[in-house]
This record gives structure tokens, C-alpha cells and sequence, in this order.
């Protein structure tokens, strides 16, 4: 009897289902894979040797101790019933133990195909020639060793799965306590992320899964999206030994005795043009359908020729399901725990002949672009798309403005220097020198807020960036500022001044003014706000002197109205006094000096930087209460006239 899951009792375990209709939701399964071989080779892993344990292989008859893209691509038959796909995927042979021996299980064996879309209009692309993936650890005695995310690897126990297909008990292992009448089902899910650029790494950093398994979104680093294969292998425990309970009895090829060894092999030998149409074809994309019912790839199936088909290089050894064995073969003792047991004596190794040896050729990929790599005109901003929150940016600055618009964050992006402009909840701002590598993009359709000054227009979602670029946008441009001092239009601190060394309020106040002044207390840093309060220190203290848009320092200064001194609530007119200075209008006068020196000789009585210097300048301890971040104009003016 030949038993699978029904494809919606497999995402039910996952808390997934399938929508009929939509592309971006649809899944592919092939049920009839035949065996093509069992045999110690791993051309991933171990290319022109002997692997150290037993694997039990399906698909491609080019299939040997290595090959490269044009000979799997080019084997004469595959056990996969579509014969378009000459791809080889593996699992280690399971055994059953007992009484000191083992016997190796047959299997069935099928695969999911998992078509879920980075965005709608973004068809799946066929993996790329030459693709090799592996998944899972060998040496893994717990699921956390395995380093995969929740869901990769699975063990279901099938109990009456035709009548009650909700019934099967789904085990974190293949230690069951139970018998499983109708088989044990393990499978491995693959990554669906890959770089765009090399075909294998042995450390598996060339493909990612999504933020969710198989069914998110790919991050940036790996945005290339492609199948999510699921392998699954039914083991027939119920044929060699029915109603006996699993545990204890079972042993992966390598000798593991827990189940978390699991691990499994993809070698790309698809006709991509072929799976590149079908992944294009809305007949091949409502819902869940089996790889038959997909016109385009149905012309490609012949089940006598995966039937018959036989590995065309010959085998390095042979082994026989359900015929018992004295060990493991290789180095393979059972293994529940700590280091791999060793063998002594060691255990000798067959010799590969020259026929199943071969080259792997390029691990590079060369092919033209998966993606496009949009180059937009100079000094523009293009969309990127919908990506992860604020920390997806690196070196970034944010702010919120009651009427934002994507303009003006674009603007105050490109005025500090910042390719990176995105927008998020509406009406906040966030700038950044780079992305994230690693930033997850998401569905458009999660940056669904209307800009709060345009809404017309999204900016961004609840956590979700709305990403803008501007490669052109890398120098700091203050726009209307010519002082070489200035250093932009900078935030207030949160719980307190953002210079802390010395403020002071006068009526007469204008940019040499107080650069003058903290010049006098020794001060590299000036910022001047309200028109009227200057501040000085050496560092941005309680979280101020962060970027801020340059129309938001706008109150003139009370000492010269053709001067901005920062703005009439959280802003500041920022200067580095170490920069150095402009020409003859921006020196100070000799009667600017003598002004520093003697407030300079003042200042040094207070015991917080308070000074009282004439009658105009007023003690600015109220700068430095945490309430002070919060005045506003009507509260200055009461502040001022005091
Ligand atoms: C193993 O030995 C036990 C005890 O003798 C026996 O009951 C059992 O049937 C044996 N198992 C197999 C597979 O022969
Ligand atoms: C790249 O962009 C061009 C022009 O817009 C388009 O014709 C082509 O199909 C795109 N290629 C991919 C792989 O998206
Ligand atoms: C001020 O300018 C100096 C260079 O003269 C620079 O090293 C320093 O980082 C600047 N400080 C700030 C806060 O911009």
C-alpha cells in the first residue's frame, strides 16, 4: 500500500493552508519518486570519496562520487515521475535494530514543492543550474543542534491516515512510543533564499529560510526566491516489524539513535527553462496541485521510465531493503550521546572507480541576473519595497513629523548625507547610510499607512519601512546654511539639555554670539535654540543633538533677525567650533571677544555652569530640569519675560 499525506494535513501542521487561486499561495507535490540507489556517496559532501555513512538516493540516473551541472543535467532518466527534473535529493537510509541487526527500511518517498511569493506580482524562479543545498547536522543529538529553524525537519507517526488523516501523532524525534501501522514519515524542509551568486557553501550561508520557514519573505541578502522543498521519506516500520512500538528501535545510517541526524541533500538537475515556465504558468498556480495536474509539466511525466530508471554509472555497492546486516556500514557504531563512538579496528573503505568520479565545475553562479539591479537616474529616489522596522537601517536617525509625506523625508534624508529613506506609521521618518543585509522584506501590502501629510500616499506599516534610495545622496547639504561651522539642525535631549556644560538665555542673541561664548568655557560644541538660548559643551548628552530636519530650525535670532537660532520647541541650531571658520563675516569682533572673556570670568562662580552676566541674561538652571524639553513658545515667552 502506498501511503502519503494529504497536502492540507501536512500545512495544518504548520498553520498554513493553501488558497485556491492565488500564485503566491500555490504548492506542487510529486508523489511517485522511485529508488534510485543505496550507496556510501555524497557528491556534496564527500566529491570523488567514500561518505561516511549509507544514503538512500532518488532522482537522476547521472547520480555518482561526483558530477557537474551538464552531466545531471544531461543523465538519460530520473526515478522522479517528471522526467524535466534530473535533480538528485538524498536522506540518510534508516535502519531498523534489534536483537544486533539491522535492517534498512524501505521507503517511499515524495516532495512538496512550495510556492509562496516574496511579493504577488514576483513569480518564483527556477533554482539555478548547478544549485547544491544541504540541510541538517549529522552530528546533532538535539533540535537545537541541528541549528534550523522550528518546522525544517519533521517526524510524524501515520496511525489511519486515509480515514482520519488528523490523527497521526507528530513526534519531536523517531523515538515513538507507539507502532505507526501505516509508517514513519520524516521530512526536511530547505531553504527557499538564495544569494544570487554561489551555487554551494559548505557552511549552507549561500540560501536562508524566510522570516517564516518556507512561506515569508526572503531577507536582502539572499532575495532570490525558489522552490521550498519539502522531502519526504515514508518508512515502511509496520512491514518489518508491525505493532511494535519505535522506540529504541531505530538508527539513522550514521548510528544515531535519536532522530536528530536527519539530514538531506538537493543537487539541481532541473531543465530550468522548463521549471522556470511552469512557475510562470497560471495553470500550474491555484493552490495545491500535484505536479500532474500542471499542464506544463505534465507533458515531461512518464512513470514506466522513473520505474525502470537505473543509476547509468554503475553503483558503488548494493544494498537490499528488509535484508538484515551484521553493522552498519562504514564507521557507524550506535551513537546516542557525546562524541561519534570510534572503531577498532578502523573499518576499511571501498575503492571509487573512475566512472562514478567527475567534476563539480563552478560553484559560482554565471548565468544573467535573477534580479534586476534597478540604476536609477542621479539624485533620485526609487522605491525599494516594504522591508523590517527602523533597525534595518544602519547609522540611521529618526523622527516624527504630524504631516509627513514621503518628500520631506526624502529631503531630510538626502540633507544629512543618507541614500536610506524610509517611512514608517505614517508619519515617521527614518534615515540610514546602508541596509541590513540581513532586513527582511515583506508583502507590499504591509506598508499600507497613508503618509499624514499626503494621503494619497503610503508611508509605510505598523513596523514596516516604506523604502526609499538615493545613491547620489551621500554628502550633508544644510540647505540656506552657508556658516562651515554649522553642523545641522539637531533634536533636543530627551531628559534634559543635549550640551550640558554651560547655557545661558539673552535677549540679544546671535550666532557669533554664542559661539563666542562656549569659545570662552572651552566648549567645542554650540547649539542655540528659542532664538535666544545658547548652550555649549564637548559631547551630545541625554539622547540629543540627533539629526533633524533643517526647516525645522526656523525662530530668527533676537540679536539679528537675518539669523536662524534654531526653533521655537525641539530644535537646535547646532555648531562644531573646531571646524574651521568662514570669512571676514563670520570673525568675531573685538567687542564679540571681550563680551566672552567677560562672561568667561563669571561663569567660573556657578556651580552648574549658571551665570548671570547682565541684566538681559537670565540663570538657566530651568535648561537643565528634565521639564525643560517639554516648554514651548507660549511657556518661553513667560520664561523670557520673567
Ligand atoms: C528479538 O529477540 C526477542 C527475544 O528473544 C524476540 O522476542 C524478538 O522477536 C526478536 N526480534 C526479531 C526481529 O527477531
Ligand atoms: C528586468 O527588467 C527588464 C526591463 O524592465 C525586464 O524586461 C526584465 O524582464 C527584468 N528581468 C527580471 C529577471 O526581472
Ligand atoms: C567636530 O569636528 C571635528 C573635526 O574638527 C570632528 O572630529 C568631530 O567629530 C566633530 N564633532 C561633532 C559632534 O560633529
Amino acid at each position: 500500500m502506498k501511503v502519503t499525506l494529504s497536502l492540507l494535513s501536512v500545512l495544518a501542521y504548520f498553520g498554513q493552508t493553501a488558497t485556491a487561486g492565488d500564485p503566491g499561495q500555490a504548492a506542487w507535490h510529486l508523489d511517485n519518486l522511485y529508488p534510485l540507489a543505496t550507496e556510501r556517496l555524497d557528491p556534496v559532501v564527500s566529491p570523488n570519496g567514500v561518505a561516511s555513512h549509507l544514503h538512500r538516493i532518488v532522482g537522476g540516473s547521472a547520480f555518482g562520487a561526483n558530477y557537474n551541472y551538464d552531466q545531471y543535467n544531461g543523465a538519460s532518466c530520473s526515478t522522479a515521475a517528471v522526467q524535466a527534473d534530473k535533480s538528485n535529493y538524498w536522506m540518510p537510509q534508516l535502519f531498523w535494530r534489534e536483537n544486533g541487526t539491522y535492517v534498512p527500511l524501505k521507503a517511499g518517498t515524495r516532495f512538496y514543492y512550495f510556492l509562496h511569493r516574496n511579493k504577488p506580482d514576483e513569480a518564483v524562479k527556477p533554482f539555478p543550474p548547478g544549485l547544491r543545498m544541504l540541510v541538517g547536522n549529522l552530528n546533532a543529538k538535539s533540535y537545537a543542534e541541528t541549528g534550523l529553524p522550528t518546522g525544517a525537519l519533521n517526524f510524524i507517526c501515520l496511525k489511519n491516515h486515509f480515514s482520519t488523516p488528523n490523527g497521526d501523532t507528530a513526534g519531536p524525534d523517531f523515538n515513538f512510543d507507539i507502532d505507526c501501522p501505516q509508517g514513519l514519515v520524516t521530512t526536511v524542509r530547505f531553504p527557499t533564499c538564495w544569494d544570487g551568486v554561489n551555487l554551494y557553501k559548505s557552511d549552507g550561508s549561500h540560501m536562508k529560510y524566510t522570516d517564516n520557514l518556507q512561506f515569508g519573505v526572503c531577507p536582502l541578502s539572499h532575495p532570490v526566491r525558489i522552490p521550498g522543498i519539502m522531502l519526504e521519506y515514508t518508512w515502511q516500520t509496520y512491514a518489518y516489524r508491525p505493532g511494535v512500538p519505535l522506540r529504541n528501535k531505530l538508527i539513522w545510517a550514521n548510528g544515531d539513535t535519536t532522530g536528530y541526524a536527519l539530514h538531506s541533500d538537493f543537487v539541481n538537475g532541473w531543465d530550468t527553462d522548463i521549471l522556470n515556465q511552469a512557475l510562470n504558468d497560471p495553470d500550474c498556480l491555484s493552490g495545491d496541485m500535484t505536479m500532474t495536474a500542471c499542464p506544463t509539466l505534465a507533458m515531461y511525466m512518464n512513470l514506466g521510465t522513473a520505474q525502470n530508471c537505473q543509476p547509468q554509472r554503475g553503483v558503488l555497492e548494493s544494498y537490499q531493503d528488509f535484508q538484515p546486516i551484521g553493522a552498519l556500514p562504514g564507521c557507524n557504531l550506535p551513537w546516542s550521546s557525546g562524541p561519534k563512538p570510534a572503531c577498532n579496528p578502523s573499518v576499511p573503505n571501498p575503492a571509487i572507480p573512475n566512472n562514478l568520479k567527475g567534476t563539480d565545475g563552478s560553484l559560482t553562479y554565471s548565468g544573467p541576473p535573477y534580479t534586476n539591479t534597478t540604476t536609477s537616474p542621479p539624485n533620485t529616489w526609487t522605491r525599494q519595497g516594504c522591508i523590517g522596522g527602523a533597525t534595518s537601517l544602519a547609522n540611521s536617525f529618526q523622527y516624527a513629523d504630524a504631516a509627513m509625506t514621503q518628500a520631506k523625508c526624502q529631503s531630510t534624508c538626502g540633507e544629512w548625507g543618507m541614500q536610506y529613506s524610509g517611512l514608517m506609521s505614517g508619519q515617521y521618518c527614518v534615515c540610514g547610510s546602508d541596509v541590513d543585509p540581513g532586513a527582511f522584506r515583506y508583502a507590499d501590502s504591509n506598508c499600507n499607512s497613508p503618509c499624514a501629510g499626503d494621503s494619497t500616499k503610503t508611508c509605510g506599516g505598523n513596523g514596516k519601512l516604506e523604502l526609499f534610495r538615493n545613491p547620489s545622496a551621500t554628502v550633508v547639504n544644510h540647505p540656506g546654511v552657508s556658516d562651515p561651522q554649522y553642523i545641522g539642525c539637531r533634536r533636543t535631549g530627551g531628559s534634559g539639555n543635549a550640551l550640558t556644560a554651560a547655557s545661558i538665555n539673552y535677549d540679544s542673541m546671535t550666532i557669533e554670539w554664542c559661539k563666542n561664548y562656549c569659545t570662552a568655557q572651552k566648549q567645542t560644541l554650540a547649539a542655540i535654540s528659542f532664538g535666544r538660548t545658547c548652550t555649549c559643551g564637548n559631547a551630545w548628552a541625554n539622547g540629543g543633538g540627533t539629526p533633524y530636519p533643517q526647516n525645522q530650525c526656523n525662530t530668527p535670532c533676537k540679536g539679528n533677525t537675518q539669523q536662524i537660532c534654531g526653533g521655537p520647541q525641539i530644535t537646535l541650531s547646532t555648531f562644531n567650533l573646531t571646524l574651521p571658520k568662514g570669512g571676514p563675516s563670520g570673525s568675531p569682533s573685538a567687542s564679540a571677544s571681550s563680551v566672552s572673556t567677560r562672561i568667561s570670568a563669571s561663569a567660573s562662580s556657578g556651580p552648574s555652569g549658571a551665570v548671570t552676566v547682565t541684566k538681559t541674561v537670565t540663570v538657566t538652571a530651568a535648561c537643565s530640569n528634565p521639564a525643560g524639553r517639554r516648554r514651548n513658545h507660549r511657556d518661553m515667552k513667560i520664561f523670557g519675560d520673567a
